[in-house]
Order: C-alpha cells, then structure tokens, then sequence
C-alpha cells in the first residue's frame, strides 16, 4: 500500500486507549482554556484521524512563513498550506506551557484537545498579508477562505496536541465521515492496489460521476474513494448531508458494486484553488489513494483562479516529495453529436453549441422551481434530492 506522507506509518493524533484518555480528559478540566476558530477546530480534526500525517500540532510562525512562501517546513517536510492555530486574543493562556483547546463548533465548547504550547507568537499585518497571498493567490477580501483566514487573529499558538475527540463530524455524519486510518483499513480490507481518490464539495451531477469512471477506466483502478467535504463551506453552497445522499444515490445506482468508497472527511473549505489542490493531494495519500482527480477550478472560486492552475501547481512539486500521483482532467461534458460525456479536448471538431452547458446559477434556479435539470446533465435521482432541498429551503 502507498507509505503516507513523510513517514513509515500513519500519525493519527486521536488518543484511542481509554485510559489516557480519561486521564487527559481529567487534566483538560484543570488547564488555562483557548476557545479555538473553526480552521483551527479542523486542523485538529484532520490531525486526530491521521490526515495530516507526519505533522504533530500547529505550527509556528516560521514553519507557516516558510510553508507558504515555497511549500516546504523550515526542517524540509514538503507541506502545501500553513496549519495554524491562530487567535485573536490570548490573554487566558498567557505564560501556560499545557492549554486546553475548545471546540467552538460545539454546543457547550468542550475540549477537543490538549496543547503542549511551544510559542505564542503574532504575525505583522506584512506576514499576515503575505501569507494570504502566497496561499490564496490574493488579499481579496470578497474571497471567501481570505476572509475567514484575515478575521483569525494574528496570535499564533503552536506546539504539539493530543486530540480527544473529532469535534460534531461523527454523530452528525455517522457512516459517512471516516478517518485516514479507517479508510486504508477499509481499502486493505477490500484489496485494491490502485484507488483514485475524487474530491468534491458538490452534489454529483453527470460531468463528475462520468470524470470518476473515466479516471478509473483510464488508470486500471481497483476502485475510486469519492471523498467528500463535510465542514464549512460558503454561504449558498449545498448543506453536506445533502450531497451525501446524492452520492449515495448516484452510487448504488450507476456502479458496479464494490467498485466505491463513499467517506469523508472534518474540514472547512480553504477555496485556496492550487495550494489547496496540493494539500488535497497530500491527504489522499495518507488515506491511502494512489491517485487523486483534479479537474477544472479544483478547489476554486469565482474567477480568482484560472481554470487549471490546479494542475499546473503539480509541476512545482518535487521530484519524490509525494508518491500520490495526479490524474489531470479537462473540462467534461455532454456532447449532443456523440450523446455522451466528453473531456472537451478529445473533441476538437466540437463547438461550444455542441455540448449542453448550465452555469451553476441556471441549475439552481431550475431546481428551485422543482424543474429537473435534463438528464444530459443530472441524474434523476440525484435532481429529486436537490429539487427537495431547495423546496424545504424555500418553504
Ligand atoms: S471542489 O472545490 O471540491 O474541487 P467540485 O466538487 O465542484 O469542487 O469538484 C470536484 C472535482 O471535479 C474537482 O477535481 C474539479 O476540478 C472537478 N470538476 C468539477 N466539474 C468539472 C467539469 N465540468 N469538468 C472537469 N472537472 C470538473
């Protein structure tokens, strides 16, 4: 099976045993507290279930500084966006080596891990600055990760955590919201050598689930992780349970059996384009993924990303830093003369009236008036899902 990223084996950062974690639990009671951001909530998500792997904690400004100008730790660890646990005021936790970090996402704000405090540190508003554009590729604030990672405070508490829980993602999406140690468990249990990994953040219409099978087809796959986004996401994008059972849908009725892994994972949407499509990449590796679809606007935004920088940004990555290998897709879509879904380039005769195009306004504005999208475009199950979505939103 692929190593993880930067290490022999997985670093999941959840205490398991059941005795230290009532131990920690009991020591959290005692310590200076911090009320975390949701980013930095999870961060310690993604560190609990083994995502972040080689990782052990936040980091510190110089790591960040570093991560963010040319994608390396200051000690060499090939590492795409900077993991922080930034804040706005720290005064509860002045002069305190252990803190207990609180969950904001969570009613009642319980601990969700307990810190070793290596620094407290602050950015100048020129590092602050110059990290959001080397991350987001600009200080926009109408672009929705600038304005979340600008409205974080510039304190920056670092050190090495231990996790106690993983915050509101496995009660709110039992079954569906799975750890990198659980997923390469369930990939060696079924036996597949080579998994494609599909990110999304989206209810799958046909363009998606055709550019999975495609990937698959193309790369000899053993089988394809459709990995979902489940933490925030901007206002007007659609709820995650929702695209759950979209996915779900479209998965028991357009595969074969066995051939999908359907999970995903505790993060709030970065919407970071090509670094985040690198930080995707690393992940999928440490869940187990040999390859990872990235598309059109992966990750993207607006038009604050041109249409394949996602890709283009791999070619900045060095040779050996990932094992994790991209599967480069083009613009899918329906095409009216061959009646099925196309990569645009592998059609060169086509014009644009050849294909069968909805912004995603248009899509949306249909299925807010109960009308289905046409099948060249969605699947019918998954439009009813979305027609009742908008319908209960609506009413
Ligand atoms: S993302 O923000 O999570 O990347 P989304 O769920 O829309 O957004 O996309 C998931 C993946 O499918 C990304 O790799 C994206 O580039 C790709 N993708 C989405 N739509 C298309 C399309 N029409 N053609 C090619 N790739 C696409």
């Amino acid at each position: 099976m692929i190593k993880p990223h930067g290490a022999d084996t997985l670093k999941p950062l959840l205490v398991t045993d059941a005795g230290e974690h009532q131990r920690l639990t009991a020591e959290a009671a005692t310590l200076p507290s911090l009320v975390l951001s949701s980013a930095a909530a999870a961060n310690a998500v993604m560190l609990g279930g083994g995502y972040f792997t080689p990782l052990s904690g936040y980091m510190n400004i110089a790591d960040a500084l570093s991560v963010s100008r040319d994608m390396h730790t200051v000690d060499g660890l090939f590492w795409p966006v900077p993991i922080l646990n930034l804040a706005v005021d720290t005064t509860a936790i002045k002069g305190a080596k252990r803190i207990a970090l609180r969950d904001p996402n969570v009613d009642g704000e319980p601990v969700i891990a307990i810190m070793d405090v290596d620094a407290i540190e602050e950015f100048s508003a020129t590092e602050k600055d110059a990290m959001t554009e080397q991350v987001f590729g600009t200080l926009d604030s109408s672009h929705p990760g600038v304005a979340v990672f600008q409205a974080q405070g510039n304190h920056c508490v670092s050190g090495n955590i231990q996790v106690l829980n993983l915050s509101y993602f496995e009660s709110e999406f039992r079954g569906t919201f799975k750890t990198a140690v659980e997923i390469r468990d369930d990939i060696a249990a079924r036996g597949w050598e080579k998994v494609v990994a599909f990110q999304t953040r989206n209810p799958m219409h046909l363009a998606h689930e055709e550019l999975c099978r495609m990937a698959m087809e193309r790369l000899g796959a053993d089988g394809i992780a459709i990995h979902m986004l489940l933490g925030k996401l901007k206002a007007g994008d659609i709820p995650a349970a929702v695209r759950d059972a979209c996915i779900r849908i479209m998965v028991d009725v357009y595969f074969p059996e066995n051939s999908v892994l359907v999970a995903g994972y505790g993060f709030d949407m970065l919407y970071a384009g090509p670094r985040e499509a690198v930080l995707h990449a690393v992940f999928r590796q440490n869940m187990g993924a040999t390859h990872l679809i990235v598309g059109r606007d992966h990750a993207g935004v607006g038009d604050f990303y041109g249409p394949f920088d996602a890709q283009k940004i791999f070619e900045q990555v060095p040779e050996g830093a990932l094992d994790i290998e991209i599967f480069s897709a083009d613009h899918t879509a329906w095409s009216k003369k061959l009646n099925k879904v196309v990569m645009m380039r592998e059609a060169p005769d086509h014009s644009p009236d050849d294909y069968v195009f909805l912004s995603g306004t248009k899509v949306r504005e249909m299925l807010g008036n109960g009308i289905a999208p046409p099948p060249e475009f969605s699947r019918p199950e998954v439009a009813q899902i979305l027609m009742d979505h908008y319908r209960a939103e609506a009413g």
